[in-house]
């Protein structure tokens, strides 16, 4: 049904997201105690039953790792994954787990990309994240790296990064080089800001989503994903993304 706002401006139907029909998501925080996403193991139980609800039957977890921040390891995420998979097997949960990394972009991720084993997504895809404040004087390396050692780049919530809003050439520019895009659910519900929001709507009108994740860290974030409403006409728009979390 259509309703009007302020002024009479008309204003879209409204749909729930989870009409998009995700049943992977690919970004989130949800190991417990290894980053600033759940802190215990029951928090993390409670955030994949929430997931499970919402149609979501395989998770990718993807704990930051962050040298100096989160001093995670490959073998160290793992054996939590292990512990929370048997918790949930006990408690009877249905839903795959498996675990990455949300990378983010500093000396220790260039040395590692040629000479340590990586936590990829699929067989090679790597999420990967930058600074909120600058880019990085070595985004371009970094992601010639990377490509190079036979990895996919996929960059995690492009439109959180307000120096890159408004560059849309540069994002094709990105895509074209072969970066994957992966937007926020957040974003596209104004969960960050309005700007955000609008450098979203940008990508998906230009094409430039490859991925819609979660990146969920906390029950208030959860809430807030259950409940998310967008625009009839962006729901159309995401459907024709060829979205690729259902290929995972
Ligand atoms: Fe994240």
């Amino acid at each position: 049904m259509a309703f009007f706002g302020l002024f009479g401006k008309k204003k879209e139907p409204l749909v729930p997201l989870r009409e998009l029909g995700l049943t992977c998501d690919m970004h989130s925080h949800i190991i417990p105690g290894v980053d600033d996403g759940a802190p215990t193991a029951e928090e993390s139980i409670k955030l994949i039953k929430g997931l499970n609800q919402l149609g979501y039957k395989k998770l990718i977890l993807t704990p930051h790792f962050m040298t100096g921040f989160y001093n995670n390891t490959p073998n160290a995420v793992k054996q939590k994954l292990d512990a929370l998979k048997a918790e949930l097997k006990q408690q009877s949960v249905d839903i795959d787990l498996d675990v990455a990394a949300e990378y983010y972009i500093d000396y220790d991720f260039m040395h590692d990309l040629s000479s340590k084993p990586m936590l990829t997504i699929g067989e090679k895809m790597l999420l990967f994240e930058c600074s909120f404040t600058n880019q990085h004087r070595n985004f371009d390396e970094t992601v010639f790296e990377m490509q190079i050692n036979g990895y996919k780049p996929v960059l995690a919530h492009p439109e959180r990064y307000s120096y890159w809003h408004g560059a849309t050439r540069l994002m094709h520019e990105f895509h074209d080089r072969g970066i994957l895009f992966q937007i926020n659910i957040l974003s596209l519900i104004k969960g960050y800001s309005p700007s955000v929001c609008k450098a979203a709507m940008t990508l998906i009108d230009e094409g430039l989503c490859d991925f819609i994740g979660t990146d969920l860290h906390n029950a208030g974030q959860l809430a807030a994903i259950e409940n998310a409403m967008i625009p009839v006409s962006l729901m159309e728009k995401l459907k024709k993304c060829n979205l690729l979390n259902n290929s995972l």
